[in-house]
């Protein structure tokens, strides 16, 4: 694969930036495989964001890692379950109750991801702790840039990589002291906004004033990520692709719902989280898509309102309510591999296209 800014910046083989959110082992294999691993440790506690890292660390000696938080403005000052409990209107409680009831979730009395703490202040700055002590060598922002978090990070040393959506959030991005932008188009899985990634890239590419940018947002084959280099993305940053692989080992369920899905079986919803969420369509979605639901509410509510339903659906994999956030890439998941051959077709497959268009 040719090299391109970021990657001689890095040291990395492949400009290719692989993003996973349960545990470290896909990151750790988009490193391995010549690429930069990123584990998205938002949803994790302190302790195990020291153990994950330390892992990576270990796992990984030189070669180039990060990780991912999310820091969204507007969120509580304190981890207060209770006080975001005391406002959840009395309709929404009794919506997720009757689901529960409907399609028989086990009530186990454990949180899920989303319920386990609440997003505030507090948890993002005990979260930025741990990281700010490793000193790690890459830290992406996910939804806004805190500028504390950015100081503190370049204070030591860590190139910070800010997911953007639209111009004004990458001018805000750059205001804030970020060194490489993710435009992450409409097309993504996870939290995405309305600007799909043809159309965003050029756009984030122009306002980055030579700073890297890396394309996301339906990046799945060699041919992504050769159109990504044309469009003048300096390479490409991937969630979806890796959602199947062996290393990130989905449930049964899980597995089979992502290689059955195509690009319109995904849906943007804010039933997860409260944000625009983009996820495998499912009855979840459905149901609360439906005209007699209530609204799903903001950040961190729906999170504390459903997080623990969540959790207790995917645990007892009640089938017609298992969701993943996915993008529309999906549609090119179609066995489960190991993360080094997911990474070897792509970088392949990327350099035969751009031979055969003669550049
Ligand atoms: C299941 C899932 C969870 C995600 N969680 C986060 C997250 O916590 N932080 C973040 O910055 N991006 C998150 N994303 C977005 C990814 O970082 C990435 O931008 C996106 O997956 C790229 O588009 P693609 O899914 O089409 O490859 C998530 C994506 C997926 C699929």
């Amino acid at each position: 694969m040719r090299t391109t800014k970021i990657a001689d910046r890095l040291g990395c083989r492949h400009p290719v930036f692989g993003f996973s959110w349960w545990e470290p082992d896909v990151a750790i294999a988009v490193s391995l495989a010549g690429g930069v691993g990123v584990w998205g440790c938002t949803r994790r506690t302190p302790d195990e964001i020291e153990i994950g890292i330390t892992r990576m660390k270990e796992e990984l000696g030189d070669l180039p890692w990060g990780v991912d938080l999310v820091i969204p403005a507007g969120m509580p000052d304190e981890d207060d379950r209770a006080a975001i409990e005391a406002h959840l209107p009395d309709e929404h409680v009794a919506f997720v109750a009757g689901l529960r009831e409907k399609y028989g979730v086990p009530d186990d009395g454990l949180p899920g991801f989303r319920s386990r703490f609440v997003r505030s202040e507090e948890t993002a700055r005990a979260q930025l702790e741990v990281v700010m002590d490793h000193r790690i060598p890459v830290l992406a922002l996910g939804i806004g840039s805190p500028v504390w978090a950015v100081e503190q990070a370049h204070e030591r040393g860590s190139l910070i990589v800010s997911l953007v959506g639209q111009p004004r959030h990458a001018e805000s991005a750059i205001r804030a002291g970020a060194d490489v932008l993710v435009a992450q188009g409409s097309d993504a899985g996870g939290h995405t906004g309305t600007v799909g990634t043809f159309s965003l890239v050029p756009q984030i590419v122009d306002l980055a004033d030579g700073r890297p940018v890396l394309a996301a947002g339906g990046v799945a084959t060699g041919r992504h990520l050769a159109a990504a280099l044309t469009l003048g993305a300096d390479g490409v940053w991937m969630g979806t692709a890796f959602l199947g692989s062996t290393e990130a080992a989905p449930s049964q369920t899980v597995f089979d719902k992502l290689v059955g899905a195509g690009s319109t079986d995904t849906v943007i919803s804010r039933s997860d989280s409260g944000k625009t969420l983009r996820m495998l369509r499912s009855a979840w979605s459905d149901e609360w898509a439906a005209a007699d639901a209530p609204e799903p509410l903001k950040m961190p509510y729906q999170d504390i309102l459903v997080g623990d339903l969540l959790g207790q659906i995917l645990r007892h994999e009640v089938e017609p309510l298992v969701h993943e956030g996915a993008g529309q890439g999906v549609a090119y998941l179609t066995a489960q591999e190991p993360v080094a051959q997911i990474m070897d077709r792509l970088v392949h497959e990327a350099d035969q296209v751009l031979a055969e268009l003669g550049t």
